[in-house]
């Protein structure tokens, strides 16, 4: 299949387009064709360096955290998706790499795509989403009549955060550049 690697920490090298096996799909796998992937700050970081300490990858590395796709192969244990599911997913740690045709991902780390979002729209979801939910749901417990404070309210995070805050029944406030006042001025007062 075909891949985007890198071989090397760097932040000006671009990805190299190449030909490398397709992903072994182990018990618990899912192997998913990928329609998107969205590049997320992580992506960045890792391709830079930045991370070297806390996620030692190894070369050549394909990078991508986040995805939308169809369901190819399931596992011999895979128990909650079929062949033709239209899924999204954030791999885990070490098994990233949905700059690629293929990847392989536990069926814990996958879920159904809603019908009513696009495949591009998916796949721009998964890390940042759990991000918000990790700090939002797991962490601080937000809960109706609360008020969050969300700082970069334009951004990747900032964009979920202040919906899931919404959501969850918090009164938000945010910042944000001019540039991105219109975005933020509907997703805090109109949605
Ligand atoms: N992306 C993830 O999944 C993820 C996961 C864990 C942690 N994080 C961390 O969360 C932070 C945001 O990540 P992101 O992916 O949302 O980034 P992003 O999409 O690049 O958004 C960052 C936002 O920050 C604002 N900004 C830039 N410089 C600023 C400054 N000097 N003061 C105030 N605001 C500034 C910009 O909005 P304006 O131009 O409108 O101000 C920009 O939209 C980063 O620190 C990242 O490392 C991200």
């Amino acid at each position: 299949m075909k891949a985007y690697t890198i071989n090397r920490y760097s932040k000006e090298d671009k990805l190299q387009l190449v030909e490398v096996p397709e992903p072994i799909v182990k018990e618990n796998d899912v192997l998913i064709e990928v329609h998107s992937a969205s590049i997320n700050q992580l992506d960045a970081k890792l391709k830079s360096g930045e991370f070297k300490l806390i996620l030692p990858y190894k070369f050549p590395l394909i990078l991508g955290h986040d995805v939308a796709g169809t369901v190819m192969k399931v596992g011999s244990k895979v128990s909650r998706f079929q062949v033709g599911d239209e899924v999204f997913a954030r791999p885990a740690d070490f098994r990233i790499g949905t700059f690629a045709e293929y990847i392989a991902v536990n069926e814990n780390n996958v879920a159904l795509k809603p019908k009513n979002i696009s495949m591009e729209e998916a796949a721009s979801f998964p890390l940042v989403a759990l991000t918000v939910w990790q700090a939002f749901v797991e962490k601080a417990n937000l809960k109706k009549g609360q008020k969050v404070f969300i700082q970069a309210g334009s951004g990747g995070v900032g964009t979920i955060a202040i919906q899931l805050a919404k959501h969850l029944g918090a009164t938000v406030a945010t910042t944000t550049s001019a540039n991105n006042f219109a975005l933020v001025k509907v997703l805090v007062l109109m949605l």
